[in-house]
């Protein structure tokens, strides 16, 4: 297969939904029509005997949780797809969105009972960062569910991106017959009880086909009457609006029952743009380059007890990666061959033979690797975009034994390269300061250290309400600034200048006082 058409059947995207909206379902269902799914419902720790990994996945399995972000490929139709899972936990966002700066496209899973929910909003603006297409599912049409119109009311309200519904659901809860679909003018009935399996689902050509009012009776001409509705109060498919971000095609279904998420999955390889390029420090590199360039989003340790290492996902941007091929790592300068990169499947990893843009490639990290970081073949750059978050919950660490500050420290920095938390050092004392994006972040820190770094740790409260990162281009005033509010500023993790400050008072006072400073929210890796 030539190197062009392995790229344009690829699709890499991501769920995002709020907790409980079926996202670990529909993977399940997802990973069924790829056949990649062995046991049904290995997806999340809370559902799985045979995946204790690591202490603090133990922790996640007890909490019923998902923390890690794995990423699953498998064929469908004559596509390859690949599936990055983010965490359900709003307290691991700052992962959820730097995997979303790794995938092209992203489902938004809405439960069709609560509609709009909080973390889809903050999700959706983080897609808007980079004009996303959104593909949307409304899930769980088997139960007694919000009227569909006034769903996608709200979703273009709330979510300011217009609707294309594709199918449209009849009935709901008990009654839910099926959907109708708009773009192929047949009806898909539903039957129950078919969850696990994949179903050959009978269909009906045509509306006013009496085949369909002797399959669904009065639901038929209920039907008819809603669609010249819909068809006047909603948007047409348009593709361009879509690959905009600015209109999603909409699809109704059930994910326990199988139901719907094959039509949306026919919309994802249609629509979904396939492999897309990015911007580095010295211009743009598209997926059709034949040189190899692809950068770090996550790091992940011990990810599997047996093997204790770190393994850093990097997204092949552009070109092919092969077993044994020599790279450049850009940040630190050098020239590395990669022969052990590995390949995920639900939860089990192998080693990777080829990789193409679009997919993501696990390699192996023994400390040199860090988020954010560029490998590329040819010329040599680095990609942009990938953010740090000010984190809003802050602690200080302290050890019992106090003879183990070295490991402690070292523990905290490379938590922090990884993401998994962020570290601050003020320059006026030796505390160290954790600062999370969710409070979870807290107890796996401590839990990671002690089975990673056997050092024992404790938190205690400390006065800081806010973090920002500081720059100035000028260096004279940087340095004023420095001398002036050296008690609240610090070191992070990467040896960044921040502002860590007390109050939210403080903070906007500070910035009024120096205005020449800029103080930000995000960091760029
Ligand atoms: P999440 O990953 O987005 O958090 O959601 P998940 O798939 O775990 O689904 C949350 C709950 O909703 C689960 O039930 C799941 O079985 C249920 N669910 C998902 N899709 C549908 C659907 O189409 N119809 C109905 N009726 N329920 C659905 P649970 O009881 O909380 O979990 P479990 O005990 O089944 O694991």
């Amino acid at each position: 297969m030539s190197y062009q058409s392995e790229i344009e059947k690829r699709r890499t995207f991501a769920i995002i939904s709020h907790p409980d909206a079926g996202k670990t379902t529909i993977t399940e269902k997802v990973l069924l029509f790829g056949n990649a799914l062995q046991i049904a419902g290995t997806i999340k720790g809370k559902k799985s005997g045979q995946h204790a990994k690591s202490d603090w996945m133990e922790m996640e399995k007890e909490r019923g949780i998902s923390v890690t972000t794995s990423v699953m490929q498998f064929p469908y139709k004559d596509h390859l797809v690949n599936l990055l899972d983010t965490p359900g936990h709003e307290d691991f966002s700052e992962d959820t969105y730097r995997t979303l700066t790794a995938v092209d496209s992203c489902l938004m899973v809405i439960d069709a009972a609560k509609g709009v929910e909080a973390r889809t909003i903050k999700l959706m603006e983080v897609t808007r960062l980079r004009d996303t297409p959104i593909i949307t599912f409304i899930n769980k049409l088997d139960r007694d569910t919000r009227d569909p119109i006034d769903l996608l009311d709200e979703v273009e309200d709330i979510l300011k991106i217009k609707c294309a519904p594709i199918t449209w659901p009849i009935g709901m809860g008990k009654e839910f017959k099926g959907v109708y679909h708009l773009l192929r003018d047949e009806t898909i009935l539903y039957k129950s009880g078919q969850g696990h399996t994949i179903q050959a689902a009978r269909s009906i050509k045509g509306l006013h086909n009496p085949d369909l009012d002797a399959a669904i009776g009065v639901y038929a001409e209920e039907l008819r009457d809603m669609l010249e509705l819909v068809r006047g109060a909603s948007h047409e498919y348009d593709h361009e609006a879509f690959l905009a971000g600015e209109l999603t095609p909409v699809f109704f279904g059930t994910a326990l029952g199988n139901f719907g998420v094959d039509h949306m999955l026919d919309g994802l390889i249609k629509w979904a743009p396939k492999p897309q390029g990015r911007e580095h420090d010295l211009g743009r590199v598209d997926s059709s380059d034949k040189s190899f360039s692809g950068f770090v989003f996550k790091i992940q340790a011990n990810m599997d007890p047996k093997h204790r290492d770190r393994i850093a996902f990097c997204r092949v941007v552009s070109g092919k990666y092969e077993k044994g091929m020599k790279m450049h790592h850009s940040r630190i300068g050098k020239d590395v061959r990669v022969a052990d990169a590995v390949t995920f499947f639900a939860g089990d990893r192998s080693l990777l033979i080829d990789a193409y843009a679009g997919d993501i490639i696990g390699l192996h990290n023994h400390g040199s690797i860090k988020i954010g970081d560029t490998f590329t073949s040819g010329e040599k750059y680095r990609f942009t975009g990938i953010p740090n978050f000010a984190p809003e919950l802050f602690k200080r660490i302290r050890l019992r034994d106090p003879l183990k500050q070295k490991q402690l420290q070292k523990g905290l920095i490379q938590l922090s390269e990884e993401g998994a938390v962020q570290v601050f050092r003020p320059l006026q004392n030796n505390d160290l300061i954790v600062g999370a994006v969710g409070v979870l972040q807290f107890d796996v820190v401590v839990a990671r250290l002690k089975a990673e770094y056997n050092v024992d740790a404790i938190y205690e409260g400390v006065a800081v309400a806010t973090a920002r990162w500081v720059y100035c281009d000028d260096a004279r005033k940087l340095d004023e600034f420095r001398r002036k509010a050296e008690v609240n500023l610090a070191l992070d993790g990467g040896d960044n200048l921040a502002y860590i400050a007390p109050t939210m008072v403080n903070l906007s006072l500070a910035q009024e006082r120096h205005p020449d400073i800029e103080f930000k929210t995000t960091r760029e890796h």
